[in-house]
Formats: C-alpha cells, sequence, structure tokens
C-alpha cells in the first residue's frame, strides 16, 4: 500500500507535466466582468493585497494549492514553493501526507516546506476518504492526522474531498459514507483550524452549509475549471491499460460547479472561502476576490514553474500580483474589502445557473453595490428623511 501511494505521487506530477489535464470549460471567468471606472482615484503602486486568512495576516491573497510531496522526486518542486512562500508571505499547502504517514521515510519531501518557508502559513494535507472505513484499509487513527500536522508544523490542516478522483482511480476508495460524520469528529480534537477543501468539483450552497455545521473553519471550494483530477487519473489508467476508469475519467472530466459558481454557492456558508480551479492571472484572481473569495488558490502554474526553478515560480508570482493590482485600479479599489465592494456583472451560462438556483438578487446587488450606496446616501441626506 505504502508503495502504490509513492507510486501514485509521481504519476500524478508526470502527468500533470507533461499532457493537457485542464477541464474543458475553464471556468467562464469571462462571464464576471468588472464596472471600469473612468476616474479610479486609486495608486496602482499603493494598491494593498494584505489578507486576514483564519486569524494570520498573509501579505497576499494568493494561496499555492495542495499539490504534492510523498516521492523523493518532489523534494526540488516543494522547496521552490516553500522558498517563494517564505519570500512572499504567501500561503503554501502540501499534497496529500498519505505517502509518508504510511512510510515515515517520505517525510522529507514534506518537511523540505517548513524547512524553506519557517515563517509561512503552512497547510498540511489528508483525505476525507481516509477519514472511514475503506474496503483496503481502516481510517486513519487521530494520531496518524496530528502526526501530519506535525510533520511540517502545520497552521492548518486541508481535508480533501475527492470522490470523483477516487471514483476514477483504478485503486480508489469507493467508500463515502459516513464522511461528513467523520469531518465532524475530527475538527473537534484537533488544535488547528480545519479547510474543507475540493479538488475540483466545487461545493455547492448544500454541502457548504453541510461543512459549516461540521465545524470546518474556512472551505476551499476547489472548482471545475482548472486541473481536473477525473482527467489525471484516465491517464493513469489508461497506462495501466484499465478501460473502465480510463472511459470515467475521461467522461467526467468536465463534472463539477464551475469555480466562480461555487464562489457565490458557498458563501452561503458565510465562512472565509479559497477559490481554487482554474485561476490563471490575476484578473481571474480579482474576480473570484470581488465575487466573495478571502483568497485565491493556484495549483497547476505553480507546479509548472516549481518544476522549473524557484526563480520562475517567483516570475508567475510578480506576474498574477501586478494583473491583479491593474484589475483592482480599474474598479477603483485601493484594498481588498473596497475590491469586494466594486461593481461586477455576471452574465452568461454563470448567470444562468446561478438564476436557476436562487441567487438573482444577489447577482443584481453585485452589480448595483455602487449605485445602492449612492442612493441610501442620498435618501438619508435628503430633508424628508431627517423629519
Ligand atoms: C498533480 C496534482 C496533484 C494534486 N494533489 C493534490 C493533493 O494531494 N491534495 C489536494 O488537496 N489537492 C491536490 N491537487 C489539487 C490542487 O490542490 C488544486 O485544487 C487543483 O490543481 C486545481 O487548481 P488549478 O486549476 O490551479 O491547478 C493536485 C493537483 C495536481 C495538478
Amino acid at each position: 500500500m505504502a508503495d502504490e501511494v509513492k507510486q501514485r505521487k509521481i504519476e500524478h506530477v508526470n502527468i500533470a507535466l507533461e499532457r493537457d489535464v485542464s477541464a474543458p470549460q475553464r471556468a467562464n471567468w469571462s462571464d464576471i466582468q468588472f464596472v471600469h471606472q473612468a476616474l479610479p482615484e486609486v495608486d496602482l503602486d499603493q494598491v494593498d493585497l494584505t489578507t486576514s486568512f483564519l486569524g494570520h495576516t498573509l501579505r497576499y491573497p494568493i494561496f499555492m494549492s495542495s499539490l504534492t510531496g510523498g516521492h523523493p522526486d518532489v523534494i526540488n518542486i516543494n522547496r521552490n514553493l516553500a522558498r517563494a512562500a517564505e519570500h512572499y508571505g504567501l500561503a503554501l499547502g502540501v499534497g496529500s501526507q498519505r505517502a509518508a504517514i504510511l512510510n515515515p521515510e517520505l517525510a522529507a519531501s514534506y518537511t523540505i516546506t517548513r524547512e524553506n518557508a519557517p515563517n509561512a502559513f503552512l497547510i498540511a494535507n489528508i483525505g476525507a476518504p481516509q477519514l472511514i472505513q475503506q474496503a483496503g484499509h481502516p481510517p486513519f487513527t487521530l494520531e496518524q492526522v496530528r502526526r501530519a500536522i506535525e510533520m511540517i508544523q502545520a497552521n492548518a490542516l486541508a481535508v480533501h474531498m475527492n470522490s470523483l478522483q477516487e471514483a476514477a482511480q483504478p485503486e480508489g476508495d469507493r467508500n463515502a459514507v459516513g464522511e461528513a460524520a467523520a469531518l465532524k469528529q475530527l475538527v473537534q480534537h484537533i488544535d488547528r483550524p480545519v479547510i474543507s477543501k475540493e479538488t475540483g468539483a466545487g461545493v455547492s450552497r448544500e454541502q457548504a452549509l453541510l461543512l459549516r455545521s461540521c465545524g470546518v473553519s474556512a472551505i476551499d471550494i476547489g472548482g471545475a475549471g482548472g486541473s481536473s483530477m477525473s482527467a489525471i487519473e484516465a491517464a493513469r489508467s489508461q497506462s495501466r491499460g484499465d478501460a473502465r476508469t480510463m472511459n470515467i475519467g475521461q467522461l467526467y472530466r468536465d463534472w463539477g460547479i464551475p469555480t466562480p459558481i461555487a464562489v457565490v454557492e458557498a458563501s452561503t456558508a458565510r465562512l472565509p472561502l479559497i477559490s481554487t480551479g482554474g485561476v490563471r492571472n490575476g484578473l481571474d484572481a480579482a474576480r473570484a476576490l470581488a465575487l466573495g473569495a478571502t483568497m485565491v488558490g493556484i495549483g497547476f502554474p505553480f507546479l509548472k514553474a516549481a518544476s522549473e526553478s524557484y526563480e520562475r515560480v517567483c516570475e508567475v508570482i510578480e506576474g498574477i500580483i501586478s494583473e491583479l493590482k491593474v484589475a483592482m485600479q480599474l474598479g477603483g479599489a485601493a484594498n481588498l474589502s473596497q475590491l469586494r465592494a466594486t461593481d461586477i456583472v455576471v452574465t452568461g451560462a454563470t448567470r444562468e445557473w446561478l438564476t436557476l438556483r436562487g441567487f438573482e438578487e444577489d447577482l443584481k446587488a453585485m452589480a448595483q453595490r455602487r449605485w445602492r450606496r449612492i442612493q441610501k446616501s442620498a435618501l438619508s441626506s435628503s430633508p424628508s428623511s431627517s423629519s
């Protein structure tokens, strides 16, 4: 079992780097448009991206998403990511730590992150399927989960939800009964905030409320539109000649709630949200933040850059930050709370979905944030309102 998990970890990385594993829908980011401010009254060089997340102050609202670990060949990737997280003050996740929980000799591929990022906000990672009994293995003990946190002296624990990936995986865990109850139990017994994290199929309004009732501190909505774990598993199945799971992986490559929609749906839970899934530039990031996300999570672009060099990771970060600042200036926002008060117009397939799901009034309010503020202040300063 331990060797199987280790082998899978390197296959995931190699497939993601060698093939196109993106979901065809690309999250429909262009459905979200800012209302341009011709006189924005914001200095581009003074835009403040400071973010507060789970009691910590981060310099930027960017999470380098949970990607890898568990194989000696990925140590360099995690080192490059960690050095950048430390330099820029970003939050960083490690990939699932199951490999090192089963085989402590693999811990170095995870501990390299804390060694290179002594002050960064690090997020440990385990899977929800490992919290319950599966056909092939028992659930993790509390002690094992704590070991994952201690391994990288994590500031928080992400519990990934990946039923789609498991269904498309030749050796995947098939049981999902009892995950919510197990999550609730876990939250009560560990002393770090728990982030529940989808891995590409998104979180709906109702599921976000369920997660809140489990006591999680934040949700990474991990929507559809970016890297598809289903596509990655299809490629693994193909190389093994497993036609059944290969077909499932390909058929469901585009399955899930697109990222911007999941941000709006999950906002109902009123928890800090990370918007991950197909965020590819600073404009996508600005859109996600204006929709209500606390941070954006970015996976593949950082994986690719970190497989090249530390300098390349820095270039990607600098690019995203500069692009994000431009969207903020043109939207008239000097900081992130002002960004969440800018006008955004949601159109196309994103609007259609959200309207049918009962979010029409929310969309109107997003498109008229300034106008409603103007009307409100006009009303409160009119003579008749004071009489
Ligand atoms: C190669 C690879 C491995 C991943 N491994 C994990 C993992 O172990 N745990 C996890 O929570 N998410 C994992 N993810 C999902 C990412 O954290 C992220 O949600 C996903 O890549 C979507 O973001 P993106 O479109 O920016 O790549 C992995 C993604 C990739 C591409």
